[in-house]
């Protein structure tokens, strides 16, 4: 099949490598040169294990191109993937500038019969008006077919995703159209999951929502367990074992973040309340989110009468491990608290530096290693559970650190191990360690 991809992001390229990967010809069209500049040179823009060597084959084969140029990329192709960010607005529902802007595209350029297929989450209802707007800018006399496919890669093993996915969500028009695009999919040999538009729309949002609420409930059961004396990890792993419960997504810590569950349970909140239903469960999902930082910085707080001019680590920036996205990442709101409190923060990150420069307050010290993020740190924040930071030994914090305290936001670090050294030793829902040691200063 000849495919146009339409946003070279996070899903877009991934989508267009992956589809090139199994045989499929892929243009990739963007609107930031400086993007392609570098996905012409064979490199990513985007810190993604595995893609680079991925890209570079698909280029070398003639099977992957990247091009400005809509005319070029919406000509004489199949099926045209809209992969194109959709932002949140103020009031929390879905910005749809970047798509109508390419249904607009679309309209103009095309000449031969195509399939659209929508990859960025919209609300329920945006792919029949993708297709009106299509329809009204039509240049030439052809029929456009619209398909919904959300995506549900995770930023970190997109390219693992996207050959072992669960399933492909399929939510066609006709039963012509959904055919075709699971013949596209055939070679992922992942199972498809047929339904019709609006319900694949739906299936998105619904999906991050639960895997959102799985997290605040565990953080709400976290912040108890604190209070009762539970370990929240136990806990944890005790439901998880019950298969209808499940283990994933009951990882305690400082909340969710990055592109897509924060705006998209927003999304939801507003889709219901435009058809005057108030999701009352998933607005108390969104505020448990947001006061999970709170309580880290709570803590570092309490244990400081005042933050002046003492050195806080922070380690890791990210929103998660490995990605360097900085959308939305916890570090942001408890770096710019840190420094209205005067402290001086030191960050590292494995990966994300280079985007954190960008977004963070330019106050922050960032440095190239751990050990110096914690040369004479009065407290170490951990906020994103890389495997370079689990994997401290923590006799560092020990032997760096003016003094060894430390707030694990994650969770990297066993409760019975941390009780061996002379750590002061925060986390979330489980027992804080103060060694006699350290309990004056
Ligand atoms: N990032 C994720 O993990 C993930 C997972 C599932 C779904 N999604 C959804 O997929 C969509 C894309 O997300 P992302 O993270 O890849 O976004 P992104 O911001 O990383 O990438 C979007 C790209 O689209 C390009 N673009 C904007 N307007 C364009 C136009 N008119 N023509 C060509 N290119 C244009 C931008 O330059 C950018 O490179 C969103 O709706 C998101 O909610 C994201």
């Amino acid at each position: 099949m000849r495919i146009s991809v339409v946003g070279t992001g996070y899903v877009g390229l991934v989508t267009g490598v992956c589809l090139s990967e199994i045989g499929h010809s892929v243009i990739c069209v963007d609107i930031d040169e400086n993007k392609l500049n570098q996905l012409r040179a064979g490199l990513s823009p985007i810190y993604e294990p595995g893609l680079d060597d991925l890209m570079k084959r698909n280029i070398q084969s003639n099977r992957l191109f990247f091009t400005s140029d809509h005319k070029e990329a919406f000509q004489n192709v199949d099926v045209i993937y809209i992969a194109v960010g959709t932002p949140e607005k103020e009031d929390g529902s879905a910005n749809l500038f970047f798509v109508e802007q390419v249904a607009k595209s679309i309209g103009q350029n095309i000449s031969n019969d195509v399939i659209v297929v929508t990859k960025s989450t919209v609300p329920v209802g945006t792919n029949n008006w993708i297709k009106e707007v299509i329809k009204e800018n039509l240049v030439n006399k052809v029929e456009v077919k619209i398909v919904s496919n959300p995506e549900f890669l995770r930023e970190g093993s997109a390219i693992y995703d996207s050959f072992n996915g669960d399933r492909i969500v399929i939510g066609a028009e006709d039963d012509e159209s959904a055919n075709i695009m699971e013949k596209i999919n055939k070679p992922f040999g992942i199972p498809v999951f047929k339904t019709d538009i609006r319900s694949a729309e739906m299936i998105k949002y619904a999906s991050n929502a639960f895997l959102a609420t799985k997290i605040s409930f565990i953080n709400e059961i976290s912040n108890i367990c604190e209070k009762v004396g539970a370990n929240v990890e136990d806990v944890a792993l005790g439901m998880g074992q019950d298969s209808r419960i499940g283990t994933q997504f009951l990882k305690a810590g400082i909340g969710y973040g990055g592109s897509c569950f924060p705006k998209d349970t927003k999304a939801l909140v507003q889709i219901a309340g435009n058809v005057e239903y108030d999701f009352e469960l998933l607005k108390g999902v969104i505020n448990v989110n947001k006061k999970q930082q709170e309580i880290l910085l709570q803590k570092l707080f309490n244990r400081f009468t005042s933050l002046e001019g003492k050195k806080i680590a922070v380690l890791g920036l990210a929103f998660k491990p490995n990605t360097d996205d900085m959308r939305e990442a916890a570090s942001i709101v408890i770096t710019n608290n840190l420094l209205e409190s005067n402290a001086h923060v030191v960050a590292y990150d494995p990966v994300a530096i280079y985007n954190a420069k960008k977004l963070l307050n330019n106050k922050i010290e960032f440095v190239e290693n751990l050990n110096e993020a914690l040369v004479d740190a009065d407290a170490a924040l951990l906020l994103t559970e890389w495997t370079e930071i689990r994997d401290i030994d923590p006799s560092v914090f020990e032997k760096l650190m003016k003094t060894p305290i430390v707030l694990d936001g994650r969770n990297c670090f066993e409760i019975e191990r941390m009780k061996k050294f002379n750590i002061e030793y925060y986390s979330m829902g489980r027992e804080t360690i103060i060694p006699a040691v350290l309990k004056t200063i």
